[in-house]
């Protein structure tokens, strides 16, 4: 098979990297890709905004398979337009992606069909959203509903907090993305993030994974994209997949196929796993960055016939097996992120690290004069396994200790909470 993979980041070479492990494949073009996924696949620069640029770099390539990263082209139609052509897509219609452009869409999704999340409200306008938030009062959370390249949430300790925030969203803080608030109740409990490969109709368990989302060691500072992540999450267990597919994922599948927009892609459902049980904080329709790069290491099976039965509505008939081994990445950043990052640094000693039984993903990279240069915010992902999360650690971190850039930096402590749960244990 002849396939085309869309996106630039760490979780795109960790797909390129697996599908060019597959039999099936001949050849693999990915654009607009970075050097890391350039070491597996040709790399070619369309334009993915222009659907119909893709579509005829498909026919001329033959493509068999695209798939498609990031959330941006999927919101946009790209899987639509692609399949009016003829080209077989992995990845959500138009229709289906609303579950991660629209934060009311699923909130609305949820109410309609029972399935447990935060107590919301969906408001056009300043006055009426403010009305709501002091009667319901602090903490509560504010979100944008649109795509806002994960900056879009507030959560509010405070009434006055809140009130800005919505003032923020209103005033266009957003751009369109914040043109409509979701307000939602504040829930606590652990974070899990939980992946299904789905056809439509079926939805196949596709692992579980833990991500930090705050900059700083001890989960201080602002919120990023991801600062590392571990799979399995021990949160996920057993009876709580079970309880999550009943409650959360089966009736999402059931109600986007009665809404007409049957749900064909990765389904990404965020949990709080609260004292009643899961509850969904949101959705996304793609695979996390950096949580796909654990996955992918866990993966035993060819990902690319997954993704073709996912294609052709076989996945009734499939399953996954998965390493009983545990997998963890840090991400090691650019200085500035996530606010604006230094650009340009040289980095050295990949080889090295990658010689500690290291897989390296390469997510904000370039060549620049034969060098290896930082060219974004989060830069690496240093990633591997062990029989524990805790050995995976220890792997990861004595690979990092071989890359040499002074301009980067890295949180020290990706995966506390299930080493610590593995010391409790031990
Ligand atoms: P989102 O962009 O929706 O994933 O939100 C970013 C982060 O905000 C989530 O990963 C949670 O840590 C947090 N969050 C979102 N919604 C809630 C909620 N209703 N209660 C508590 N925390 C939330
Ligand atoms: N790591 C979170 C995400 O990809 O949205």
């Amino acid at each position: 098979m002849n396939v085309l993979l869309l996106g630039s980041g760490g979780r795109e070479h960790a797909l390129a990297w697996k599908i060019a492990a597959s039999p099936l494949l001949t050849k693999l073009y990915a654009s607009p890709g970075n050097p890391g996924i350039g070491s597996v696949a040709e790399l070619v620069k369309l334009d993915m905004s222009d659907h119909s640029a893709v579509a005829a770099f498909c026919q001329e390539k033959k493509i068999d398979l695209v798939v498609v990263g990031p959330e941006g082209p999927l919101v946009a139609g790209i899987a639509d337009d692609l399949r009016a052509w003829g080209i077989r897509v992995f990845g959500p219609s138009k229709a289906a992606a609303r579950l991660e452009g629209s934060k009311g869409f699923t909130k609305d999704l949820c109410a309609k069909f029972n399935i447990p999340t935060a107590a919301y409200g969906r408001f056009g306008d300043l006055a009426s959203a403010k009305a709501y938030v002091e009667k319901t009062g602090a903490p509560i959370v504010i979100k944008a509903d649109g795509l806002a390249a994960g900056k879009g949430v507030t959560i509010a300790m405070t009434l006055e907090e809140a009130l800005a925030a919505l003032e923020a969203c209103f005033e266009g803080a957003f751009g369109t993305a914040g043109a409509e608030v979701v307000v939602e109740e504040y829930l606590t409990g652990e974070e899990a993030s939980f992946f299904c490969l789905c056809d439509g109709a079926t939805a196949l368990p596709f692992g579980t994974a833990q991500d930090h989302k705050r900059v700083g060691d001890g989960d201080t500072g602002p919120n990023t994209g991801g600062m590392g992540a571990y799979s399995p999450a021990p949160v996920m267990t057993a009876e709580m997949t079970e309880r999550t597919m009943r409650e959360i994922i089966e009736p999402t599948m059931r109600g986007m196929a009665n809404l007409g927009a049957p749900f064909a892609g990765i389904l990404f459902a965020g949990l709080m796993i609260t004292d009643q049980g899961p509850k969904l904080i949101e959705y996304n329709t793609r695979f996390g960055d950096p949580e796909c790069q654990v996955l992918m290491m866990r993966l035993k099976d060819d990902l690319l016939i997954l993704l073709n039965a996912a294609v052709d509505g076989q996945l009734a008939h499939m399953s996954a097996r998965w390493s009983d081994e545990a997998a963890l990445t840090v991400v090691m950043a650019a200085r500035g992120y996530p606010g604006t990052p230094e650009k340009g640094s040289v980095i050295r000693g990949l080889d090295e690290a990658a010689g500690e039984g290291a897989e390296i993903f390469h997510a904000g990279t370039a060549i620049n004069g034969g060098a290896l240069v930082a060219n974004g915010g989060r830069v690496l992902n240093v990633t591997a396994t062990g029989a524990t999360v805790g050995e995976a650690q220890r792997r990861a971190y004595a690979a990092i200790d071989h890359i040499d850039w002074p301009q980067g930096f890295f949180r020290h402590d990706i995966g506390w909470r299930a080493v610590e749960r593995e010391k409790a244990g031990a």
